[in-house]
């Protein structure tokens, strides 16, 4: 697609301000390992997040030749930190929005979740963050000839900014990687999955149980790239693909009680492949181990397909039918909050994507 790459041509851009709210998503299939510039090593599947968001609203104004600036604030505060890591990626995007060379830009980013709790807020970051240069585009270049457009090429942009970050682009169900048999499937965006999906996972619950709140001590971007070392790593890619096609056939037939399996075992993997890596690194933390004890015993008694997902932290992503709501909640208060922090857990489901916000 030429589109994802083309300059525009040269346009004064006006001062003004767009924002977005973008979800964060969990991912089912894991994506760990990557190629090239932020492709990945495997196909990943991930369910979009309806509550856990984030805000951005960014200010842009001309420079009048004046070099690039940017500033950024976190729930009203600066920080120096986003806004380096920020500034590096817009500089990295100017063959593809030569305009940022030309403007200010004041962002102010806030998430609904607290950003204490060591929820990873890059997906969510970095779509809102794509979405809303994807729409200084479309105010002012007027280049996107459908929205579909317009958000293939958010989700090519946020994965430029953080792989995950460009499943949040869509609710439901989305996609990233080529995938056998999924023509619209891609390694360079998210896609919406289209199939036959049953109803049970439109409303898939996903309680979030905060295990441990500090910053993790080692960072995706340097996980994934362990993976090129790892003596593992090409079993877990053509098992990462083999999974896959099992969790797409799950989707279709509702089958929950393999949906359980793949979705623990890409967890378990994901792990996996951090204890194999040199140097090798423990993410989980004991009171994850307890709680994913506790699970396998509740599910064991009550035959309800409740499972859990891990993302590269100790924190456990609890997934399950809405049906099975109350027991499940009644659960995680009796058995499970006592593992968390400062009994913290975010109750989640399955969501619909991003949405802009009318300034
Ligand atoms: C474990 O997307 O955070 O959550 O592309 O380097 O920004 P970068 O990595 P990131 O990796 C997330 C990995 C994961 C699994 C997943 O979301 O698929």
């Amino acid at each position: 697609m030429n589109y994802l790459n083309s300059k525009l041509n040269f346009k004064e851009v006006p001062s003004g301000k767009v924002g977005w709210r973008s979800p964060s998503n969990i991912a089912l299939l894991k994506y760990w390992g990557k190629k090239a510039v932020q492709l990945p090593s495997n196909a990943s599947l991930s369910f979009t997040l309806q509550e856990s968001l984030t805000e951005t609203v960014v200010k842009f104004f001309p420079t009048s030749g004046k070099n690039f600036n940017l500033k950024f604030y976190l729930d009203g505060i600066h920080n120096d930190i986003f806004a380096e890591k920020i500034s590096t990626f817009f500089k990295a995007l100017v063959d593809i929005f030569p305009f940022i060379n030309q403007l200010g830009f004041k962002i102010h980013s806030k998430n609904t979740f607290p950003h204490s709790v060591g929820i990873a807020s890059s997906a969510s970051g970095m779509s809102a963050i794509a979405l809303t240069l994807c729409e200084i585009e479309r105010k002012y270049f007027n280049t996107f000839s459908s929205n579909d457009e317009f958000f293939q090429k958010a989700s090519y942009i946020a994965r430029l900014g953080s792989g995950s970050a460009c499943r949040s682009l869509y609710g439901g169900l989305v996609s990233w990687g080529e995938i056998e048999g999924i023509e619209s499937s891609s390694n360079l965006y998210g896609s919406k999955l289209i199939l036959n999906i049953k109803p049970v996972f439109e409303t898939y619950q996903d309680s979030i149980l905060i295990v441990d709140s500090t910053q993790k001590k080692v960072s995706s971007r340097f996980g994934h790239e362990l993976m090129n070392s790892n003596p593992l790593s090409n079993k877990r890619f053509e098992q990462a693909n083999n999974n896959i096609q099992r969790l797409l056939s799950v989707i279709s037939s509702g089958d929950l009680v393999e949906f359980v399996k793949i979705v623990e075992s890409e967890a378990l993997t994901l792990h996996a492949m951090m204890m194999t890596s040199n140097p090798y690194f423990i993410l989980m933390k004991p009171n994850t181990i307890s709680i994913i004890n506790s699970i396998w015993e509740f599910r064991e008694e009550t035959e309800i397909p409740v499972c859990f997902s891990l993302d590269a932290g100790p924190n456990i992503h609890l997934l399950y039918p809405h049906e099975n709501k109350d027991q499940v909640i009644a659960f995680i208060n009796s058995e499970l909050l006592k593992f968390t922090n400062n009994n913290t857990v975010i109750h989640d489901k399955v969501g619909s994507g991003p949405e802009k916000l009318e300034l």
